[in-house]
């Protein structure tokens, strides 16, 4: 039997939103060693639900499996250093905040948006759960406390002598949520009356209009809409008073929030038919994901016959979905280049590609006549790094466009 919906826990029967079969933890890299043990694989299949049109996964690893030794450091990408900082001088402006006013942010990695404030003069607490990356903040005298947000957490802070913060930040963390209730109410305490919470997500509207199939992994259980969000959020007494299209992680959505706002349906920020359920649009993509494989494959494969070598840039998380679901592995692309440390000299989950620097494919004494893009999120930054192969004929594929 189906568990009940994360949101709003309805019992009724929820669709496959789509199906990429069965698939290794997306962060699960392998080292050299463990290639010769076996390798454990889930079902990757997405519902929707249709009273709230949350798409989501079961909660599949507990939170403390995935998350407490984490190996995502924001501050190593560039694109994310520029947003927060741009994201600090706005709230700081708009919100007026100052040396005392009090804010929060949630799963706050190592300090990337903490350090922006400080430069501010602001404070700001970071949570986070990962314990080695809170670490790093915690080194660089950014106050971060390691733990899950939720309302053990929030009881615990407000019963410390916490006043309840101005302002909450909380990005690129909901879909991460197994427990949303618990996560948006421990929000809702720790909000002064007339605080704001902002909240970042990419916008399953742009998973949908652009098969953007492949950021669907275990350790994402939601994939929220404005629609969807906003749901959730209301259901736990957060009004929605303002939203922002970002471009960042292949379209985003920012929603402002206030607990003293009550607002049970849409307003002028949040339109559209069918508030709360399945659009047309939703339900038809149960076959995308099977076209972009056709495509793929096929272009892949010419190329192939032809001789050619093609290699993959970047070693996301999304690139194990895509590689997995299409059935790409080592015999079509000979290696992946990434630059963090921790991945360089592992391999990639079910595919079992070899990861390498990307001094290597500079070196590469055959170099590739295909990259294939995988972190195509930062495609514009990645192509840059690829122009002198672009210059001596090499293709560049991202996604199945050939740039
Ligand atoms: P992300 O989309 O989760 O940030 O993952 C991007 C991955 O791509 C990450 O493993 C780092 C890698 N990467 C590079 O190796 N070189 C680059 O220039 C960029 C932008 C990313
Ligand atoms: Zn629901």
């Amino acid at each position: 039997m189906q568990t009940a919906c994360r949101n709003c826990g309805s019992r009724k029967e929820r669709a496959e939103f789509c199906n990429l079969g069965y698939q290794p933890l997306a962060n699960s890299y392998l080292s050299r060693d463990q290639l010769e043990e076996p390798e454990a694989f889930y079902p990757l299949v997405p519902t929707i639900c249709p009273d709230c049109a949350l798409i989501q996964l079961p909660n599949l690893a507990a939170r403390e499996d995935i998350f407490e030794d984490y190996a995502y450091f924001s501050s190593q990408s560039d694109g994310w250093v520029k947003h927060v900082h741009d994201y600090a001088n706005k709230m700081v402006g708009r919100l007026g905040l100052n040396e005392n006013s009090r804010i929060l942010e949630v799963a706050s990695n190592d300090g990337a948006m903490l350090r922006e404030f400080r430069a501010l003069g602001v404070p700001a607490v970071g949570i986070e759960p990962a314990k080695n990356i809170a670490r790093i903040a915690q080194l660089d005298g950014l106050a971060t406390i390691d733990s899950f947000m939720g309302v053990d957490f929030a009881q615990e802070l407000l019963s410390s002598g916490y006043q309840g913060a101005h302002l909450i930040a909380a990005n690129n963390v909901m879909a991460h949520v197994p427990d949303l209730d618990d996560f948006l109410t421990g929000i809702r305490m720790l909000l002064a009356p007339s605080g704001v919470f902002t909240v970042e997500f990419p916008d399953a509207e742009n998973l949908v209009r652009d098969n953007q199939f492949d950021t669907i992994y275990h350790e994402h259980f939601s994939y929220f809409t404005k629609h969807s969000a906003f749901d959730a959020l209301a259901r736990r007494g957060l009004g929605v008073v303002d939203s922002e299209d970002i471009d960042i992680h292949g379209g985003s959505i920012r929603l402002y929030a206030r607990p003293d706002v009550r607002l049970d349906l849409p307003g002028e920020h949040v339109q559209g038919p069918a508030f709360g359920q399945p659009t047309a649009e939703q339900r038809a993509f149960y076959d995308k994901p099977a076209e972009y494989r056709r495509e793929l494959w096929d272009k892949l494969n010419r190329w192939k016959r032809e001789g050619k070598k093609i290699v993959g840039y970047g070693a996301p998380a999304k690139g194990n979905t895509m590689l997995n679901y299409c059935g790409i592995d080592a015999g079509i692309l000979d290696y992946v280049v990434d630059s963090t440390p921790e991945k360089i000299g592992k391999f990639l989950p079910g595919s079992r590609i070899p990861i390498v620097n990307p001094a290597a494919l500079a070196l590469d004494p055959d170099p590739p006549d295909v990259i294939v893009i995988l972190a195509w999120n930062w495609q514009s930054e990645i192509s840059k790094k690829l122009k002198s192969h672009k210059d001596r004929g090499a293709i560049i594929l991202s996604r199945l466009e050939e740039l």
